[in-house]
């Protein structure tokens, strides 16, 4: 893990401290309705304002695309994030500007301040160097608390780190920390769960892992595309026919690397994906042509508890089954309380995120047990697939 600064290494009395947050929360009808960002960066917003720092906190909500778009106002949100941490937060319709300026200069040490959505600007996306000054303009130091954007080389989450001196802050570091136990510098043997619907959207994801981890669990949508590339029936179950060649590269990449890829034994299967549809558990030679795979079966099931008895880090992106829908979460939610009572146990380590993962553990009631959850989607995603991330890259380097 590349070395980065912490809140441990600055004082931050008195200082103006721009924080980058990531608070593209859901809502609906103006009311956030899960709070789990806002929860995680809670930590370091409380530490700066204890600290006597004054806060200032930076964001983007939704995709305006530069500009202004009221129905992607970051107000509610700095309304949920006053809430969460019991403390008034002001606001600043503009992260720019006179308006953002004057609001600043009104802090007092450990007041809190959220500024309005940088998206608003077109700077922002491009990480704009002008804008990237405006910004800085309003801080001494900057902190960057958001890993679910540092995919994003934009303005507020890479430009500032070459303008002010940058720091981790308590959730990023902890994100790194947790990502560095899974796969850079993970206790072996490391077992990877994939799942999820298409494999053309996790290519360089799988081809990644294959050189990393030592098993690798393909699950979901994408295990039909690999057992009709390896000449099963799959019916007219969601499959990729068309990347058979790419399948079995992968699956000739694992062999050569010693990863060992665990593929479903049988399947869950019905005729059409509904609530209450007749669900079925075949071998995988007996899937028929108007058969839907829908779930792992529970020799599956059974092979891959055998597998994890011995794993000492799992790294899990994505359901085994379409898990929307009982019965066909069963694979899923089977697998992810194993591996949280594993983690319980204190018998291996176990990161999770991206996508529909969060939904799914969550659907289990097993998230609470994983070592970590990230809530980051993209950015989880691109560091599966082996990629530097900017925003972390930025404060590797300041
Ligand atoms: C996310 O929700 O994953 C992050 O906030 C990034 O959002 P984006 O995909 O719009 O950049």
């Amino acid at each position: 893990m590349s070395a980065f600064k912490t809140l441990d290494d600055v004082d931050v009395k008195g200082k103006r401290v721009l924080v980058r947050v990531d608070l593209n929360v859901p809502m609906a009808d103006g009311k956030v309705t899960d709070t789990t960002r806002i929860d995680r960066v809670v930590p370091t917003l409380t530490e700066l304002s204890d600290k006597g720092a004054k806060v200032i906190l930076m964001a983007h909500f939704g995709r305006p695309k530069g500009a202004v778009v009221p129905e992607m106002s970051l107000k509610p949100v700095a309304e949920a994030t006053a809430a969460i941490l019991s403390r008034p937060v002001a606001f600043a319709g503009n992260c720019i500007g006179e308006e953002a300026a004057t609001a600043v200069a009104t802090l007092a040490d450990g007041d809190l301040l959220m500024l309005e959505n940088a998206r608003f600007h077109k700077g922002e996306e491009a990480n704009d160097p002008e804008f990237a000054k405006a910004l800085a303009a309003n801080g001494d130091i900057y902190v960057n608390d958001a890993f679910s954007v540092s995919h994003r080389a934009h303005a507020s989450s890479e430009g500032l780190a070459h303008l002010l001196p940058a720091y981790a802050g308590r959730s990023m570091e902890a994100e790194l920390r947790a990502l560095d136990a899974a796969l850079g510098n993970p206790q072996r043997p490391v077992l990877a769960v994939v799942g999820g619907a298409k494999v053309s959207t996790k290519l360089d994801l799988l081809e990644n892992l294959v050189g990393k981890v030592d098993r690798l669990v393909i699950g979901g949508g994408m295990a039909n595309t690999f057992l009709a590339a390896m000449g099963k029936p799959v019916g007219k179950s969601l499959c990729e026919h068309d990347l058979g060649d790419t399948a079995r590269r992968i699956l000739e990449a694992a062999k050569a690397a010693g990863c060992e890829v665990i593929l479903p034994k049988d399947v869950v299967v019905a005729k059409e994906f509904k609530a209450g549809a007749d669900a079925r558990c075949i071998p995988l030679d007996a899937v028929a042509d108007d058969d839907m795979i829908l779930d792992v079966g529970t020799d599956s099931l059974g092979s891959l508890a055998v597998h994890m008895e011995d794993t000492k880090t799992v790294v899990w992106n994505g359901p085994l089954g379409a898990f929307e829908i009982p019965p066909f979460d069963n694979g899923t939610v089977t697998a992810a309380r194993q591996v949280a009572m594993l983690t319980k146990a204190g018998r291996l380590t176990s990161v999770a995120g991206g996508g529909d993962t969060l939904a799914a553990l969550n659907q289990a009631g097993a998230s609470d047990d994983f070592s970590y959850i990230s809530t980051a989607g993209g950015a989880f995603l691109e560091w599966l697939e082996g990629k530097e991330l900017p925003g972390v890259k930025a404060l590797s380097a300041s």
